[in-house]
């Protein structure tokens, strides 16, 4: 049972002990919930309303209403200007859905767009973040739709956040060990703790939102809009960045060009550090390469206990990740089955096919870490 009014979590309820997360205005969650820089709170209230009538005049003014002027949008603090791209975005997407292009509607929101992009070092338009972590929970949410399976998916999505941040650390952490060290599979270990979170997820949405309603009325809603002639894609769960936790594990050295392309694509959405984690361990060695290496060096002699725990611990992340991906798989089929789906594309622009081949590769390097983990280690010294 949820608490009224959501979930409301801050990072520092989850996130590991000693990681200092202080630094970054985007993790002052609390702080971007509250704020209302625009003074859009009582024309978002009435956003479902205009989505439900298709109202595009209706909603052409009230985006050209929350549009700040230049001298307002400069002085705005970078927990201020998240708020005010949460807030503008949610406009700029229910336009998108009764066919207009936002920025074409409403030009003189491009330069705002632009600026709130450079001000808070992201893309020029809402994120998945805006939409679900830094939206305020209670009578102030931002919704599409106001139903509330929308607001179990967005719910869905905030559960994972402070876990993947958590997981980062973990993450950075393994890359900096080998498969001896002990701390190897210690830093498995608190990663298996922080993905287990995405499992729950995907449980809770498999419970709370049916695959007909994400198919026939939201998924609409997190089309791509064009700002400045590039598109960016609209605010969806495809850009929750579980890959900070394959790229260190598995998937830096041991991906296939599909997985390649489409986390070249999602990386853009994410935040600033996420994306320094990701240009630090591109094409390095992940875990999984580590200890084969070093399983291969052994030979043929029974494996020393720290390598058959760090197995262990391996085996056991890569099969959460495969839990998750298998009963996201099976909610993705539902939705974008033919006779259910409007759109053929994932709204994070790839189709269901990918999953099945994110989920083949999980599952490839799980086996193989797997049946390493069954070699018997040297009995202890
Ligand atoms: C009704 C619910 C959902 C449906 C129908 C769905 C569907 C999809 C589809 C079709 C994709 C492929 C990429 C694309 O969208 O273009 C995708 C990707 C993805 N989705 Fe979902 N999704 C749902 C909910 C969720 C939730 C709740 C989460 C996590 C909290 C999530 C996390 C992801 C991730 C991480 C990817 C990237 C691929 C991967 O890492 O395996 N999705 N989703």
């Amino acid at each position: 049972m949820l608490p009224e009014g959501g979930i409301e979590l801050t990072l520092y309820d989850l996130v590991a002990p000693g990681l200092d997360l202080s630094g970054d205005p985007r993790y002052r969650i609390a702080e971007i919930r509250a704020a209302d820089p625009l003074g859009a709170d009582a024309l978002l209230a009435a956003l479902p309303a205009m989505n439900a009538a298709a109202d595009v005049p209706a909603l052409t003014v009230a985006l050209r209403t929350l549009v700040p002027d230049p001298d307002r949008v400069a002085s705005l603090g970078i927990v201020d200007a998240l708020a005010a791209m949460r807030d503008l975005g949610i406009v700029l997407g229910s336009l998108k859905r009764h066919g207009r292009e936002p920025v074409a509607a409403v030009p003189e929101v491009l330069p705002v767009l632009e600026e709130l992009g450079r001000r808070t070092d992201m893309i020029p338009r809402d994120t998945v973040h805006h939409y679900t972590t830094w939206n305020p929970t209670g009578k102030r949410q931002r919704m599409y739709l106001g139903d509330p399976m929308e607001g179990n998916l967005q719910d869905a999505v905030r559960m994972v956040f402070p876990s993947l941040v958590a997981a980062l650390d973990s993450c950075a952490e393994l890359a900096r060990l080998e498969p001896y060290d002990p701390g190897f599979p210690l830093a498995l270990d608190r990663t298996a703790v922080h993905v287990q979170s995405m499992v729950d997820s995907i449980d809770f949405t498999v419970a709370h939102v049916s695959p007909v309603f994400f198919a026939q009325q939201m998924r609409a809603y997190f089309e791509e809009i064009d700002v400045a002639g590039t598109d960016y894609l609209g605010p969806a769960a495809a850009q929750v960045p579980l890959w900070l936790v394959d790229l260190t594990v598995w998937q830096s050295d041991r991906s296939n060009d599909r997985y390649d392309a489409f986390l070249e694509g999602s990386v853009q959405y994410s935040l600033p550090s996420w994306r320094a984690h990701y240009a630090a361990h591109k094409g390095g060695t992940s875990a999984v390469s580590k200890l084969s290496a070093a399983l291969s060096w052994e030979g043929a002699r029974r494996v020393p206990r720290r390598l058959a725990d760090s197995a262990v611990s391996l085996a056991r992340v890569l099969r959460i990740l495969k839990t998750f991906r298998a009963r996201h798989l099976t909610i993705a089929r539902k939705a974008y089955r033919e006779d259910v789906r409007l759109y053929e594309v994932g709204s994070g622009g790839a189709p269901v096919e990918l999953l099945r081949a994110v989920l083949d590769l999980t599952r490839d390097n799980e086996t193989l870490v797997r049946r390493s983990a069954e070699r018997p280690p040297a009995p202890a010294a």
